[in-house]
């Protein structure tokens, strides 16, 4: 087979710290499962680049990603060096709506040896996605100030949702709640406040639900979603939700496993027409960076989801496993201090290496 070609782009912070140990685990599979891996690294979406070049990223970025099987993304943003909407509208979200990876794909599971917040909850009790839409909605660049300065100041940004855009991500939702054993989608809504977009938003998930009879639907007011997150997790199978609903949801479901700094995330272009970026769910974290103590596991995780992607189903369950077992066995010296551990990003992450490379193919 042709090597899986993949464009490693660090970031800044603790991105750069915790992407070489998901590059290791990743060429560890590789030389356990016989899959080739070509790793070509950018210095640019980093606050270096633009600091440097005024930019994020050079102007041909595209056609110097486009031939790529995949981005490897770390997390980008020094907000006391650069604006967050400018490092982030000129790399990562750019990335999400060019390449047009309309699905972002995170799972919240409560793996064992972590320890969740919430009382009494074991693995197994939380375990499922969320589909986030990943283009449109809330994150929209149409709107602007007007009167600026003066009392009658007014600023707007306009929702977008279209039906192409919705019924998409509905349609790959839908098709994974269906491929799960509990066949269960719950969508994230508003409709009693935002009256125009969340009611249609509603009727998109009837409409696509009509196609999927095996299927069971409820939906939730995002306010007391986010309550049921933390009190009743076990009732979620798959979640579906607008731009900002997910963003937001994705943070919550990963805290009440334990920590945001194992939950990886997948944004996906479904029909393969550009390539799709697989990252970790959390941010740059400067508070940490340069102490070497990020826990690694959501740039591991989401090299996982990577090799899920392109269909290597042994290599990333094994991986997965990997994971689980290395947290599982609970020492203290080898997690890192957001799971109440000793260690650091080199500890955890040499041990999942080793984990990996102890296996059979
Ligand atoms: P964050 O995820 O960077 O950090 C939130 C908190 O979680 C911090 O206290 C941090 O120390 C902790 N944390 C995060 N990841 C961790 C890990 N792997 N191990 C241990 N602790 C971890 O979110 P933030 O503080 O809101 O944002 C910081 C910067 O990152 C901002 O510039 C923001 O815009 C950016 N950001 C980028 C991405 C991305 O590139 N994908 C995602 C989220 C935030
Ligand atoms: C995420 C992040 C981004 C988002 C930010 C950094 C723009 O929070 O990937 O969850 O809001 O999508
Ligand atoms: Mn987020």
């Amino acid at each position: 087979a042709k090597p899986l070609k993949i464009a490693v782009i660090p970031g800044d912070g603790i991105g750069v710290e915790v992407m070489p140990y998901g590059v290791r685990c990743l060429q560890a599979v590789g030389k356990v499962f016989d899959i080739q891996f070509e790793f070509e690294e950018f210095d640019f979406a980093s606050v270096d680049y633009y600091e440097k070049h005024g930019d994020m990223m050079p102007k041909d970025w595209k056609e110097k990603l486009s031939n790529f099987d995949a981005l490897y993304f770390g997390a980008v943003g020094m907000p006391d060096r650069v604006p967050d909407e400018v490092t982030l509208w000129g790399s990562l979200l750019k990335f999400r709506r060019e390449f047009d990876q309309y699905v972002n794909l995170r799972p919240c599971r409560l793996l064992n040896g972590v320890a969740s917040p919430l009382a009494n909850r074991k693995p197994g009790d939380i375990d499922f996605w969320v589909v986030r839409e990943n283009t449109e909605g809330e994150y929209s660049s149409i709107g602007g100030k007007v009167f600026e300065g003066t009392e009658r100041e007014t600023v707007m940004q306009e929702t977008v949702m279209t039906r192409i855009g919705v019924d998409r991500v509905l349609k790959y939702a839908f098709e994974l709640a269906q491929s799960r054993d509990r066949k269960k989608l719950t969508s994230a809504t508003k409709s009693n406040g935002i009256s125009i977009t969340m009611p249609w938003w509603d009727s998109r998930v009837v409409e696509m639900s009509k196609k999927f009879p095996d299927v069971a639907v409820d939906k939730y007011h995002i306010d007391i979603l986010t309550a049921h997150f933390v009190q009743r997790p076990d009732i979620f199978d798959v979640v579906v939700a607008t731009n900002l609903f997910g963003d937001i949801l994705s943070d919550l479901g990963p805290a009440c496993t334990g920590t945001i700094g194992i939950a990886p995330s997948a944004n996906i272009n479904p029909n393969g027409t550009f390539p799709s970026l697989f990252e970790p769910v959390h941010g740059s974290a400067p508070d940490i960076a340069g102490k070497g103590i990020a826990n690694p596991v959501g740039m591991i995780w989401a090299g996982q989801m990577l090799l899920g992607h392109f269909g290597h189903k042994k290599a990333a369950d094994a991986l997965l496993k990997a994971i689980e077992d290395v947290l599982g066995r609970s020492e203290p010296h080898i997690l890192t201090a957001d799971m109440g551990g000793k260690g650091d990003t080199k500890s955890l992450g040499e041990a999942i290496e080793k984990e990996i490379l102890a296996l059979k193919g």
